[in-house]
């Protein structure tokens, strides 16, 4: 057996009848008679399982015993064109190495259908379930199609710092970073934390965003984009938070409001196309099993325009409908993820970009409009989801920029660095960021977040 390479089941698969093959992976159903077993085994290559037939009278009767569901063993044998339904391929087992047992009364993933929820409490197992290989395929697929189209468009890959001492939202939730003693916290003369005793001498925290240093990325380099994980000590405990959470977050000099609107609007459908024409064994299984329209819904999100709004005629539209909302709505008020679907789903029927929000519910870096009100942010709002992408053009002048920081009386100091954009060579510019497993919620149909992440991160929930 050891001559032979291993082929992954996925090219098993669309292989020719007529070789000797070897095959290894997981076992996930053994069934038949006396004389025959027939083997499904799956290797994580694809949704689909390679059929191994053996033959029992060639084989130890302790050793088939062994090979049951969760197992993983090696097959060697001829691969044969299949007469059973579902598969073009089988393999005719000659020789059987059994890698690992997964005892039947104690390996959580029989054959039955398991909860969400279950599957959650086992989050170190269930990679082994269609689903969640399903979702891990596409999670990957999406990843390598995110650097892909930046990379085609010339956009520079940034790494901004996960440790940081600025909070870009300006939101205060952030998770702080520290090694001091906390059973002995040295203070200062007034009483205060004295973080100059600690390991980078000032207060720091897991980033929220990479934006703030994306914008100096963008005043060299032109055009660039980050792509890493972010951190939000916001308790907020719904299907579309996470405490841990990957963003997608292009910068740009010289785009306006607009570029940026058409940006991510491309953005968005080339991913979503890209899965259509790329993971259509995992969306069809999870079309299937979970959600009868995803497959029409993200075909019809890459063939339609997304509207363009403004957060005020928003607000009119939502006013005038006869839908009771749980939050009632009113010019000034931060949109929920109620308010947003209805106008995605019910009355437009299609994703919105919506713009110039009340500057009193945005971030201090948003481009002020003349009305002195508003500010040229962006949300994406998209059918299921809500907000899958929010954004703005940047405030470039210098005056207005420091005039609102100190409105809302952030510590201007820690932001110096930035202010210098404006200050040397000030340009317009713009960006947005794409919450990565947010995407993911639309493009697997999943409905919790915790669901498109391997290890979801959580309030009172960081296992493994
Ligand atoms: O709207 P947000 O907070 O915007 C920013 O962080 C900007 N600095 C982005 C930029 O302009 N460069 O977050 C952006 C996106 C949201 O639209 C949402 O998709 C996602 O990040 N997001 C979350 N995803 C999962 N869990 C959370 N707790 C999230 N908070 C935001
Ligand atoms: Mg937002």
């Amino acid at each position: 057996m050891e001559k032979l390479n291993r082929t992954k089941v996925k090219e098993l698969l669309k292989d020719k009848p007529g070789k000797e093959v070897l095959a290894k992976g997981w076992v996930r159903t053994k069934r038949g008679n006396k004389n025959v077993a027939f083997i499904a085994l799956n290797d994580g290559s694809t949704i689909n399982n390679i059929q191994i037939v053996v033959d029992s009278s060639k084989f130890d009767e302790e050793l088939l015993k062994k090979i049951t569901t969760g197992a993983c063993i090696g097959v060697s044998g001829n691969l044969t064109e299949s007469l059973g339904s579902g598969q073009s391929v089988e393999i005719q087992a000659k020789e059987i190495i059994l890698y690992g047992e997964a005892d039947p009364n104690s390996y959580p993933l029989q054959k039955k259908g398991h909860t969400m929820e279950f599957l959650r409490s086992i989050a170190h197992l269930r990679p082994r379930t269609n689903t969640f290989g399903a979702v891990l395929r596409i999670r990957h697929a999406m990843a390598y199609a995110i650097h892909d189209y930046f990379n085609r468009k010339g956009f520079v890959y940034l790494h901004t710092p996960i440790i940081t001492a600025s909070d870009c939202e300006g939101a205060g939730e952030m998770f702080q970073v520290t090694t001091l003693d906390l059973n002995n916290i040295p203070k200062t003369g007034e009483g205060k934390i004295d973080f100059s005793q600690d390991f980078f001498g000032k207060q720091t925290s897991l980033t929220v965003s990479g934006q703030l240093e994306g914008e100096l990325g963008a005043m060299a380099l032109g055009e660039i984009y980050t792509f890493g994980p972010t951190f939000r000590a916001e308790n907020s405990n719904t299907p579309r938070h996470l405490a841990e959470f990957w963003m997608i977050e292009p910068e740009m000099a010289f785009y306006d409001i607009n570029d940026n609107m058409v940006l991510a609007e491309d953005f968005i459908k080339s991913l979503v196309r890209y899965a259509l024409e790329h993971c259509m064994d995992d969306l069809k299984f999870l079309n299937d099993m979970f959600d009868k329209e995803l497959i029409s819904r993200l075909e019809s999100v890459v063939n339609t325009e997304f509207v363009r709004l403004t957060y005020t005629e928003g607000i009119k539209i939502l006013e005038a409908s006869c839908e009771k909302f749980e939050y009632p709505v009113s010019w000034g008020v931060d949109l929920q993820s109620e308010h947003e679907r209805y106008l995605v789903e019910k009355h437009f029927g299609k994703p919105v970009i919506m713009t110039d929000y009340p500057k009193d519910i945005k971030a201090f870096y948003m481009k002020q409009n003349e009305d002195g009100k508003t500010v040229r942010g962006m949300d994406v709002l998209f059918p299921k989801i809500g907000e899958i992408i929010g954004g703005s053009e940047r405030e470039a002048s210098l005056e207005k920029l420091e005039n609102r920081i100190n409105e809302l009386g952030m510590g201007r100091e820690s932001l110096e660095w930035y202010i210098d954009t404006r200050r040397f060579g000030t340009a317009p510019h713009s960006g947005f960021g794409l919450g990565f497993e947010r995407l993911l919620l639309f493009v697997t149909g999943m409905s919790n977040i915790r669901d498109v992440i391997p290890f979801p991160r959580t309030p009172k929930n960081a296992e493994y």
